[in-house]
């Protein structure tokens, strides 16, 4: 097989063999194949697309290309879920007590946040003493015994799309759906869950900037998990403004803690009872999604969905009282009111400029080794339909000395949007792929 003929055969738009994918991947992996004719092929890919059996072709391929996570030591059925990335999206530090209270084992292997803010692991990390590199055993273990444990990246996951991923973004080829249906699903499938369930996020301060290429996106998705033998669901949900009201690591701890403990906001909680109960239903814990609903919503009425955090941060190292006295974790020089400059309704709020004024001070990174502020972030005080007049406080800044708090503060008031009369309120749940 000749490099130079797959080349061709796809720029004239020809369809790729399991065979010839499995060529590219392993000879790029390997090293034996030059940048060059991997970028002429993605540019190709890029421009004559690839069907959905090619899309799964190549996503085996890249999850063959490395270690695979061995889950086997857990007993049960293994849920995952998998966000494409928002702004304020703290749902994983809800979602993950919740399902688990409720039996369901979570497994979660996460990553940095490179943006706005962090990932999930930047965020535990504001417990003082939590560990997210746990051993392989450790991580089994913990989640034999509480039903949940998440690290950081482990092991040669998918080292084929760790490649490739870095040559797209340098050859402009990073947004084809086949490209980031299999890059995504490749890590999800070598991560070893049973069930994947997808939180597919559109809106300005997301990855899908419109519903319906969140929609092609999440339909290859759950296409590839299905066709790979993993039940896989995808729900599409709104970035149009930021979800709930904190934005900035520590802030979002905070937030989730409060969620926990039945004090959150109405939308961080409808998307995780949402993706909850089709993680429950994927597990076999409720056979529908209104009785898991309502299963959902009573661990936080009562209380257990909280104990199973305080279990959680424990287990790895955290302590019980941060869990309890959460506002005590957030640790700023500044806390300063932005005020609005205008009489009416908020009739948007965009997620990627409150997102950009977050990263302005201190709290996500532009390359990997920026070092994140865990305390600094913006706190909303209203969201998209509340009425406001001139000098009401929309939102505080909470800095520190190294943050640009005066771009930060333009930035965060280009994002609002005002109308005279009151929006309508678009629904956070778009659609369901199942
Ligand atoms: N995230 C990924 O992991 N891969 C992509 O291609 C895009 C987003």
């Amino acid at each position: 097989m000749r490099m130079v003929d797959i080349i061709s055969k796809k720029k004239y738009g020809g369809v790729l063999t399991k065979e010839e994918i499995e060529f590219f991947v392993k000879g790029y992996t390997k090293g034996e194949i030059p940048d060059y004719q991997i970028s002429a092929l993605l540019m190709a890919i890029y421009f004559n697309k690839m069907n959905s059996e090619e899309t799964l072709n190549l996503t085996l391929a890249m999850e063959n290309s490395g270690d695979r996570l061995d889950l086997s030591g857990i007993k049960g059925i293994k849920v995952d879920k998998h966000s494409t990335g928002g702004v304020g999206d703290k749902t994983t530090l809800v979602l993950g007590p919740m399902v688990a209270s409720l039996g369901v084992k979570l497994a979660k292997m996460s990553g940095r946040g490179l943006g706005h803010t962090g990932g999930t692991i930047d965020k535990l990390e504001s417990f003082p003493g939590f560990s997210t590199s746990l051993s392989e055993e450790q991580f089994i273990k913990n989640v034999n015994d509480i039903g949940m444990a998440v690290t950081g990246q482990t092991g040669n996951l998918a080292p084929a799309d760790k490649k490739l991923y870095a040559l797209r973004d340098v050859t402009a080829t990073v947004d084809n759906i086949s490209l980031i249906a299999s890059s995504i699903m490749s890590k999800k499938l070598a991560s070893g869950a049973d069930a994947i369930v997808l939180d597919v996020k559109c809106g300005s301060g997301a990855f899908m900037k419109n519903e319906e290429d969140a929609v092609i996106l999440a339909t290859e998705m759950v296409n590839i998990g299905k066709g790979a033998g993993r039940k896989t669901a995808a729900i599409i949900s709104g970035m149009d403004e930021p979800l709930g009201y904190a934005i900035g690591n520590g802030l979002e701890v905070v937030e989730a803690i409060n969620t926990l403990k039945g004090k959150g906001p109405k939308d961080l909680l409808e998307l995780c009872v949402t993706l909850g109960s089709y993680m429950i239903v994927a597990a076999g814990v409720s056979d529908n999604i209104e009785n898991a609903d309502k299963m959902l919503r009573k661990t936080i009425e009562d209380g257990s969905a909280f104990d199973k955090f305080v279990e959680f941060i424990e287990a790895q190292g955290g302590n019980r009282n941060d869990c309890i006295n959460p506002d005590n974790l957030i640790k700023v020089e500044k806390i300063i009111p932005v005020l609005s400059d205008m009489d009416g309704y908020i009739s948007y709020i965009k997620s990627d400029d409150v997102g950009m004024a977050s990263m302005m001070l201190g709290g996500g990174r532009k390359t990997k080794e920026d070092v994140i502020d865990l305390n600094v972030g913006i706190m909303l005080s209203k969201k998209v339909g509340d009425k406001v007049s001139k000098g009401d406080v929309l939102a505080f800044i909470y800095a520190n000395s190294s943050s640009d708090i005066d771009n930060a503060k333009i930035k965060l008031l280009d994002a609002y949007a005002f109308s005279d009369d009151k929006p309508e309120i678009k629904p956070l749940i778009k659609r369901v792929i199942s």
